[in-house]
């Protein structure tokens, strides 16, 4: 599996930890001693990105020289400078503005062998034009773990201090819609769940809009998250998973990939899949009969780990220059539409 963001994933533990820890700490003082005798390496050029326009954005953010070294990348340099379009060594593309055609690719003006990164974190239900974008892009930057550039919503990483207490509950199960389509799998098991469950829907779908420092307390009241993906797709895990139920201290019920996809990314006990019960009714029967030391039971996890949620476009596209060196050469996506929709 790539790593990005949380590197060699979550599944080390104890002493595997430990021994990890160790072996970091040994390079780390080989690479002093190296350094020592010879004084500070010589610099490395800078790889230089260019963001042809910012997504969902008609202005980008301010991109200072040290944007990526903050995301713990060096000599790697993010800008939306267009006049940089000759000289860049790699041009990223997010795909919605392609799709609306705020932005149009520049192919008359393309340097040759200038590789061209096609962008997103949408899902291919919500992803239209890509048969325009034969044989154009070499790498793709998505959730998907196969992308060239993986870029998860979230992943979890080693706790170093003590785990914070559990939030206290006074409700049973919450969801957050603010776009409710009734075709949609989720509205589905939403109407079925219903009459056996207790759910709090919050959200612009039931004119109940949560502010955005507000959705993170109102969830942790809940012992339940309904996270629950707008559509069903091949590692499509977004913040409803990550940001809105495990870091706000719910346990998720999730609706997305199979449940291998899900062990991927976290442990096995850290959530509760839909797909582990025959109906609707056996799923609330489920959470509404636990006791406490079940319950508990899905939080072991965060004595060591933690979650990591990767959701600023700025660190997304300086992922682009820790996988540079090993991205392969040469290769095109000569039919994106094909590779995407699964
Ligand atoms: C964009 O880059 C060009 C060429 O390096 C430079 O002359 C120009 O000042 C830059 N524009 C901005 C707004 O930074
Ligand atoms: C709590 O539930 C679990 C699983 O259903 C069960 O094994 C355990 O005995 C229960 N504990 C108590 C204290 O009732």
């Amino acid at each position: 599996m790539n790593n990005a963001g949380c590197g060699p994933t979550w599944r080390l533990q104890g002493w595997g930890a430990l021994a990890w820890g160790a072996l970091l700490m040994a390079l780390w003082l080989l690479w002093l001693l190296e350094l020592a005798p010879r004084g500070p390496p010589a610099p490395q050029p800078a790889i230089t990105i260019l963001i042809w326009h910012w997504p969902f954005a008609d202005r980008s953010p301010e991109l200072p020289s040290d944007t990526c070294a903050r995301y713990g990348m060096a000599h790697c340099r993010l800008s939306t400078n267009r006049s940089l379009l000759a000289s860049a060594d790699v041009v990223v593309f997010h795909h919605r503005e392609l799709e609306t055609q705020q932005s149009l690719l520049p192919l008359a003006q393309r340097p040759p062998g200038q590789p061209w990164v096609w962008a997103s974190m949408e899902s291919p239900s919500h992803t239209h034009g890509l048969s325009h974008f034969r044989g154009i892009f070499n790498w793709v930057l998505s959730y998907r773990r196969d992308s060239d550039i993986f870029v998860p919503y979230g992943c979890l990483e080693p706790r170093l201090g003590p785990s914070p207490a559990l939030p206290a509950k006074s409700g049973l199960a919450a969801w957050v819609v603010s776009n409710f389509q009734a075709r949609q799998r989720r509205a589905g098991l939403y109407r079925q769940l219903a009459p056996h469950l207790r759910v709090d829907v919050f959200g612009r779908a039931n004119g109940r809009p949560l502010c955005a420092d507000c959705l993170l307390p109102t969830v942790a009241r809940y012992r339940f998250y309904l996270s629950f993906e707008n559509s069903q797709h091949r590692d499509y895990i977004t913040e409803k998973f990550w940001r809105n139920a495990l870091v706000a201290g719910a346990v998720p019920v999730v609706l997305g990939p199979p449940r291998a996809t899900y062990e991927a990314f976290a442990p096995p006990d850290a959530f509760v899949h839909v797909d582990d019960f025959g109906s609707a009714r056996e799923l609330a029967a489920f959470l509404t009969g636990m006791n406490e030391s079940r319950y508990r039971r899905f939080f072991a996890w965060r004595d060591r780990l933690r979650v990591r949620l990767l959701a600023d476009w700025r660190e997304r596209f300086c992922t682009i220059c820790a996988r540079y060196p090993h991205l392969p050469r040469g290769h095109v996506y000569e039919d994106l539409e094909g590779w995407f929709q699964d």
